[in-house]
């Protein structure tokens, strides 16, 4: 049998700042899911990467007084720092101004398209908005302003090559009607579906190319030098082009489709209808599934630099770990908007993981250690795989199989108080040697299964119970 592979995605981010919350919330997420199938023994691909083609990064580089391109290794830095600092294990990481990886299959692509009659040219006035980096239409502004940006738009007035995304309005929906591309949750689903119906309209897909763009920004459009691709056209095809697109055939086909693309539900429209399209205009098979979560927010509201509810990742690790802060996010309902302030995160570590989890593996294995309860080697030589079978990871639900963890925690502890080994150790030390054995194993399983959420704890209690050895006092409370 071949070998099963999976290949993931994260969006690519812009690099017009340094990265927040939301943006390690989906990395966060995409990881668990990659390292999931790579410990199933699967063949993983996990792609990450900079969104780089765009007005909004010259702006940010423009008011550091840096040149685009020098400004963007910078921030490239940082995004990859903070990768470092949260254990994400990434494979690749595509940045679109790479003319070797990225370029020539945008140019393909673009070509393939072309080819199937779908590119038209025509005179386009439009409301641009630097911010979501798209047309808008008057009505998604309030008081002349975008209401996610603050800031005006842009009157366009120019000659464009539009996309014939209309025409594919049906068979998109066949398509994720019939989970050919599958959408979860299905919430989005239905978002999408009911968008669809509505009729789907051409899009720009070129921009002219700006006198302040540096040559190396922006991929122009082939045969017409004038324009530039527009930025999500170019955006989306990274996840082809990573994986050989245009230049690397056999590396293609073996990734190609996209197991699962993660993405937040702002960009659902681009990735459920202009993405899907584009494929198809250019004969290529779909994505298998998108994957679109929630939006984190801060006592229920956006974080924002005005409202000084701003939640640093990088500070966050520093005074938790990184362990704990990717447990903090995939505990986050996966498929809503959930919510952190920094208190409700302190009162989670002190509960779920210095008393919950961090307790429970010191009370076990003090216990265990003390009177030479160790597992058998057959019991050690259990794998993830193993624990593994009915993992709610299969449907992509991040936060309940690590609530399903933390009630097999919870139960651990029950059956502790309720046995008492630490008692009956001296009036019937057999029993109590047996039950310990039990707890042990549950233990055991509990450490294998946390492996894709937190690979350090993970290891930390496997070998303790591996060896027989007492760990350190894994997450020590904080008051
Ligand atoms: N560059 C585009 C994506 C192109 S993919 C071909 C983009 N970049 S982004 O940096 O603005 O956002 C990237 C991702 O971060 C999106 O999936 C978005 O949903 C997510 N998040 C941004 N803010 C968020 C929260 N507050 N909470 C959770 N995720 C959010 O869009």
């Amino acid at each position: 049998m071949a070998e099963k592979r999976f290949y993931i995605t994260t969006p690519i981010f812009y690099p017009n700042a340094k990265l927040h919350m939301g943006h390690a919330y989906t990395t966060v997420i995409s990881d668990i899911l990659a390292r999931h199938h790579r410990l199933l023994g699967e063949k993983t691909h996990f792609l990450t990467g900079s969104d780089e083609n765009t007005q909004k990064m010259v702006d940010a580089a423009g008011k550091e007084g840096k040149e685009p391109l020098v400004f963007l290794d910078g921030i490239v830095e940082n995004f990859k720092t903070l990768y470092q600092n949260l254990d994400i294990s990434y494979d690749q990481f595509i940045r679109t101004t790479d003319q070797k990886i990225h370029w020539p299959g945008a140019v393909l692509l673009w070509e393939n398209i072309k080819a199937s009659g779908d590119l038209y040219e025509k005179e386009y006035e439009g409301l641009y908005c630097t911010g979501h980096e798209a047309f808008l239409t008057p009505k998604d502004f309030v008081d002349g302003k975008c209401p996610d940006h603050g800031t005006a738009p842009e009157m366009v007035r120019e000659k464009n090559y539009f996309f014939k995304l209309s025409k594919y309005t049906d068979i998109l929906k066949e398509k994720i009607e019939s989970d050919e591309l599958r959408i979860i949750p299905q919430t989005r689903k239905k978002e999408i579906l009911s968008f669809i119906s509505e009729g789907l309209e051409d899009i720009s897909f070129s921009r002219l190319r700006r006198k302040d763009w540096p040559s190396g920004l922006g991929i122009g459009v082939p045969g017409d030098d004038s324009q530039v691709m527009y930025v999500w056209c170019d955006a989306l095809s990274n996840y082809a082009t990573a994986v050989g697109y245009g230049r690397d055939e056999t590396m293609f086909k073996t990734w190609w489709p996209a197991d699962v693309h993660v993405i937040g539900k702002d960009i659902l429209r681009f990735h459920a209808a202009i993405w899907p399209a584009i494929l198809l205009s250019a004969g290529l098979p779909l994505p298998k599934s998108l994957l679109v979560h929630g939006f984190i927010t801060s006592g229920g509201k956006k974080m924002s630099k005005s409202l000084g509810n701003v939640i640093d990742p990088l500070k966050l690790i520093e005074e938790y770990g990184s362990e704990a802060v990717r447990y903090f996010l995939s505990k986050l309902s996966t498929f809503e908007d959930g919510d952190l302030t920094p208190e409700a995160i302190k009162e989670t570590y002190n509960a779920d993981l210095a008393n919950g989890l961090g307790n429970l593996v010191s009370r076990i294995m003090k216990m265990t250690t003390d009177h030479k309860v160790d597992l058998s080697p057959e019991q050690k030589a259990v794998s993830y795989q193993d624990v593994a079978v009915g993992n709610l990871l299969k449907n992509f639900n991040i936060a309940g199989e690590l609530s399903e963890i933390w009630t097999e925690i919870a139960s651990i502890d029950e059956k502790i108080q309720k046995d008492e080994p630490f008692k009956t150790i001296k009036t019937e030390p057999e029993r109590a040697r047996k039950d310990l054995y039990a707890i042990l194993e549950r233990l055991f399983n509990v450490a294998l299964r946390l492996e894709p959420y937190m690979p350090e704890t993970s290891k930390r209690i496997i070998e303790a119970i591996k060896t027989n050895k007492k760990p350190e006092n894994l997450f020590p409370r904080k008051d």
